[in-house]
């Protein structure tokens, strides 16, 4: 295809959290109303950005890999009628700002995750005026101004969508960036909020997963002038007209409050899944990681979980590794997965991030102790999903249809579980909740058939 000159492009490659897919949405439409349509092929784009992750070693050095290649590709275009412009955005960008500018000369911008709505007077003023960083602190602006994104927006993403309603974290687990990179935390006013997913369901969207990165640290004044917490906020979104599910991530155990359980106990819209981290089974270190709760505490809590919405699916994120874990500590971590019996779990060798507390800590373990650590514990994860998914053979369950298979006549979609479904296509269209039986499974997904 030809280019007209009006007509640019832009290409986002995104990394880390659903927060960061969420916000490469949230520049896909800021920068769709100053005329840039999304493209998948770098090699066509006139703008690239990349939304970057900081949360562990690895995450933050792959972007400047990336960016030795991309350098290559923006040298070809220079002198072009079409010069291509290069921007880091997300967790790396607000961490390392000038670093970035320093490292590496091609890069035009760097925006941190608060000023999305900035983005193109910033990416206008890189071309014209040269290199532009804009990481200033202003998430209730960033609530304030991001615009609902346009009808034929929501549509062309499907029947799922994220909603963020929290940002930022004043918990300081000592291994962790995000306090330092999202900063404070602040709540979504909850009007926004409803009308957000209100007109989210009426483009079509039948399930809303609300995004914080202490989503369950959510408070705000009701629409009666009364402190409400997530609990409540998921029952006034529950009445929503349309709205088939309701999801949120990611939530910290000290914020598992009896409002937001209860909710699991009455609303049939709020799926029976919950993320809830716990990071580590041995007190010692749940203490030193200033998690500010015990195992125990945990278990309690998914225990009380369990009891006001038996068939709910567990799932969490642990640290292998973390300093001063003795072979007894990482036995704990094992003991509370035995315990809690995930549905899915996530699992990491413990990452050094500077400016961190962790960072600090002397006693730092070998890389392959953390090695033989996390694979024992991968293992016994596997086992517990794998058992998880065998349990559904067998079963009726709904399943909401959210994209076309691999194969024709197949659809994709998610049980409540959050489990991928391979659906026969004659059971509905996309957008449809369909009953369905279960009668066999990949590693990572449930097959379905008609009943
Ligand atoms: N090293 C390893 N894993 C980490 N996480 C956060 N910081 C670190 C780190 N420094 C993990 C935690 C968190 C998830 C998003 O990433 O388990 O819940
Ligand atoms: Fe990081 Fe802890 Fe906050 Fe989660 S609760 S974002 S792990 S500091």
């Amino acid at each position: 295809m030809t280019q007209t000159s009006t007509e640019k492009k832009v290409f986002i490659k995104t990394w880390g959290c659903q927060m960061n897919v969420y916000d490469s949405t949230r520049m896909q439409d800021a920068l769709e109303a100053d005329g840039y349509t999304n493209t998948d092929d770098i090699t066509d784009a006139d703008l690239v950005l990349l939304n970057t992750c900081h949360i562990r070693e690895k995450a933050a050095e792959k972007v400047y890999s990336n960016l030795g290649r991309i350098r290559a590709l923006k040298n070809k275009r220079a002198g072009t009628n079409r010069p291509m412009t290069i921007g880091v955005t997300g967790c790396v960008a607000q961490a390392e700002g000038k670093e970035i500018l320093r490292r590496e000369k091609a890069v035009d911008l760097v925006v941190g995750p608060q000023t999305y709505h900035r983005l193109p007077e910033i990416v206008s003023k890189a071309k014209n005026e040269g290199r532009q960083v804009d990481t200033e602190y202003a998430v209730e602006d960033k609530f304030e101004y991001i615009p609902l994104a346009t009808k034929k927006q929501v549509q062309a993403r499907g029947v799922t969508s994220f909603l963020t309603v929290q940002e930022g974290c004043d918990k300081f687990c000592t291994f962790c960036v995000v306090p330092y990179t999202r900063g404070a935390e602040v709540s979504r006013p909850h009007s926004q909020i409803i009308e957000e997913a209100k007109s989210l369901v009426d483009a079509g969207v039948r399930e809303i997963t609300l995004l914080g990165q202490n989503v369950n640290a959510w408070h705000g004044l009701g629409p009666k002038g009364t402190e409400m917490r997530l609990g409540e906020l998921l029952y006034d979104l529950a009445e929503v007209d349309g709205l088939k599910r309701l999801r949120y991530v990611t939530s910290h155990p000290k914020d598992m409050d009896d409002g937001l359980i209860n909710a699991h106990r009455d609303l049939n819209v709020l799926m029976p899944y919950l993320h809830l981290p716990v990071q580590a089974g041995s007190d010692k270190i749940l203490k030193s990681m200033n998690r500010s709760h015990t195992a125990a505490e945990y278990v309690d809590i998914i225990k009380r979980v369990r009891e006001a919405r038996p068939d709910i699916a567990i799932s969490g994120d642990m640290i292998v590794g973390f300093p001063g874990e003795t072979d007894d500590d990482f036995e704990a971590t094992m003991e509370i997965v035995r315990q809690t019996n995930y549905a899915s779990c996530y699992s990491f060798k413990y990452s050094i991030r500077p400016g961190t507390p962790g960072a600090e800590l002397t006693d730092q373990i070998d890389e392959d102790v953390k090695s033989e650590r996390l694979q024992r514990l991968q293992a016994l994860l596997f086992e517990q999903q794998q058992a998880f998914n065998a349990g559904c053979i067998g079963k009726t369950i709904d399943v909401l249809l959210e994209k076309t298979g691999r194969e024709a006549e197949q659809l994709i979609g998610r049980s409540p579980w959050l489990q991928s479904v391979v659906v026969p296509s004659h059971c509905g269209t996309i957008g449809d909740t369909v009953t369905v039986k279960i009668i066999d499974k990949n590693t990572n997904s449930l097959i379905a058939e008609a009943v």
